[in-house]
C-alpha cells in the first residue's frame, strides 16, 4: 500500500506537471495497488489523464484482445476504463499481427514519434524477466517476438485454463525500456528478493 501511494503520487506529480506525459505501463500483480490508487485520486479530482499517451510493455501472441488474460483487457479493466484517458492515446503491441517484425517496428516508431517515454513502470519476474525479456547473455534492443521460458509459463499459467497459456509474446526490448527518462520498478515479497539481488 505504501508503494502504491509513493509510486502513484510520483505519477500524479508527473502528469500534473506535464499533462501530455508519455507513460509506460506494466501488467502483473505488482502494479495493481498503484493503479487502484490512481483511480482513487482521479475520482477525487486530483489529476486528469485526458492528455497522456500510454505504451504497454508487452502482450501475448495468439490470444484475442478480448480474452480476459490479454494485457489489453487487463489494463482496461484495472485502469484505463476508470480514467478519462483517450482510447486513441493508448498503445499496445498487437500480439495477433500477421507480420510480427513489422508490428514491432511500428510500435518502436510510435514510441519515438511520441517523443519517448517519460516514466516507465516495471515489474520483475521471479526469474528476473523484465517485460518479457527473459534472462539472456546479451541485452535486446527494440520490440521483438519472444518464446517464453518454462519459469515464466509456470508463473503465469495460473491465470489460464489448463494448457491455454500462450508460449510466445511481443515485448519491448531492454535498450528501449532503458531509454525511458525515468523508470520505476515495483517488486514486493520474498519471491522477488533473489531477482532483485541478481538484477
Ligand atoms: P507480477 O509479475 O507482478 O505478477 O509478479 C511481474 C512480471 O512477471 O514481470
Amino acid at each position: 500500500e505504501q508503494i502504491a501511494v509513493a509510486v502513484g503520487n510520483m505519477l500524479i506529480e508527473q502528469v500534473n506537471e506535464k499533462p501530455d506525459s508519455v507513460l509506460g505501463f506494466a501488467t502483473g500483480a505488482s502494479p495493481v495497488p498503484t493503479y487502484n490508487y490512481l483511480v482513487k485520486c482521479f475520482n477525487e479530482g486530483k489529476v486528469s489523464f485526458k492528455n497522456i499517451t500510454t505504451f504497454n510493455l508487452d502482450e501475448y501472441c495468439d490470444l484475442p484482445v478480448e480474452d480476459k488474460n490479454s494485457y489489453y483487457t487487463f489494463m482496461h479493466e484495472q485502469l484505463f476504463n476508470s480514467l478519462d484517458i483517450k482510447e486513441e492515446n493508448v498503445h499496445f503491441l498487437d500480439g495477433n499481427a500477421e507480420d510480427t517484425e513489422k508490428e514491432c517496428a511500428r510500435y518502436d516508431a510510435e514510441i519515438n514519434n511520441a517523443g519517448g517515454i517519460d516514466v516507465q513502470l516495471l515489474g520483475i519476474g521471479n526469474n528476473a524477466h523484465i517485460g518479457f525479456n527473459e534472462p539472456a547473455e546479451s541485452f535486446t534492443v527494440g520490440s521483438f517476438k519472444v518464446k517464453l521460458t518454462d519459469s515464466t509459463i509456470e508463473a503465469n499459467k495460473i491465470y489460464f485454463d489448463e494448457g491455454a497459456m500462450p508460449h510466445y509474446a511481443l515485448t519491448m526490448g531492454i535498450e528501449q525500456i532503458m531509454r525511458a527518462k525515468k523508470i520505476v520498478l515495483i517488486a514486493t515479497g520474498p519471491k522477488k528478493a533473489e531477482a532483485i539481488k541478481n538484477m
